[in-house]
């Protein structure tokens, strides 16, 4: 190994030296918050000085699944009108003016939903409203997903809801209002509840 290499690897592995000492045994360890965690293994060292706790706020960022029924919905609410403008700004680029012509996926159908590519769009095609908050919430627009506002993830979905057919020109969507529409495709899909493991093998 040449010198400045050498040096390097020591820099790194005294930055992660840990701050305190070796425990001498295993030992009744608390974490950041003084609860208790499981007995560290002889010789392991207390901390390794690098990391901090996830705290519920920094979770809370990251625990932002919608389920189907609209569990995780958050407060907030967006209407038609206001979705066509965030549509405007944000998703038409991509997914063209009405939805149909992309470039990018359809969200608006343009045929009958047997029919594949131009069939299988959100609203002829998706089972559930509430999956396209959880998605445009976490993956659009796709070059700065995570940017839009509650409000404004609310008002495109109601816009595009519109766009499908869905919802009246003048509607507001909120947690509850889109947890009880019911998609055309529900019950083009059954649950999957097969077993599956050593219980079948
Ligand atoms: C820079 C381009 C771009 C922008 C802007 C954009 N999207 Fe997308 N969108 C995509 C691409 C690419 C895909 C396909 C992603 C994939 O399949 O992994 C997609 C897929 C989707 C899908 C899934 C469609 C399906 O049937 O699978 C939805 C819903 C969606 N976008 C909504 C939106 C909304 C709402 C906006 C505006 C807030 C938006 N997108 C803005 C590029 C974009």
């Amino acid at each position: 190994m040449n010198r400045p290499v050498a040096g390097m690897l020591a820099a790194v592995l005294a930055a992660c030296t840990p701050e305190a000492p070796a425990t001498p045994g295993a030992s009744d360890a608390t974490g950041p918050d003084g609860e208790a965690v499981a007995a560290l293994p002889t010789g392991a060292p207390e901390q390794f000085g690098f990391g901090t706790h996830a705290s519920e706020d920094r979770i809370a960022l990251w625990d932002i699944d919608v389920k189907p029924d609209g569990e995780g919905l958050p407060p907030g609410s967006g209407s038609v009108e206001e979705g066509r403008r965030v549509y405007q700004l944000s998703c038409m680029q991509c997914h063209g003016p009405t939805g149909t012509e992309g470039p990018n996926d359809r969200l608006v159908a343009a045929g009958e939903w047997e029919q594949w590519p131009q069939g299988r769009a959100f609203g002829a095609f998706w089972p559930y409203a509430t999956t396209f908050f959880d998605y445009t919430r976490r993956a659009m627009p796709q070059l700065t997903p995570g940017t839009m506002s509650n409000d404004d993830v609310y008002a495109v979905v109601a816009y595009v809801l519109h766009l499908n057919g869905l919802l009246a020109p003048d509607a507001v969507l909120d947690a509850e209002s889109l947890a009880a529409i019911e998609m055309p495709a529900r019950d083009r899909f059954v649950p999957d509840d097969r077993a599956g493991g050593p219980e079948i093998r």
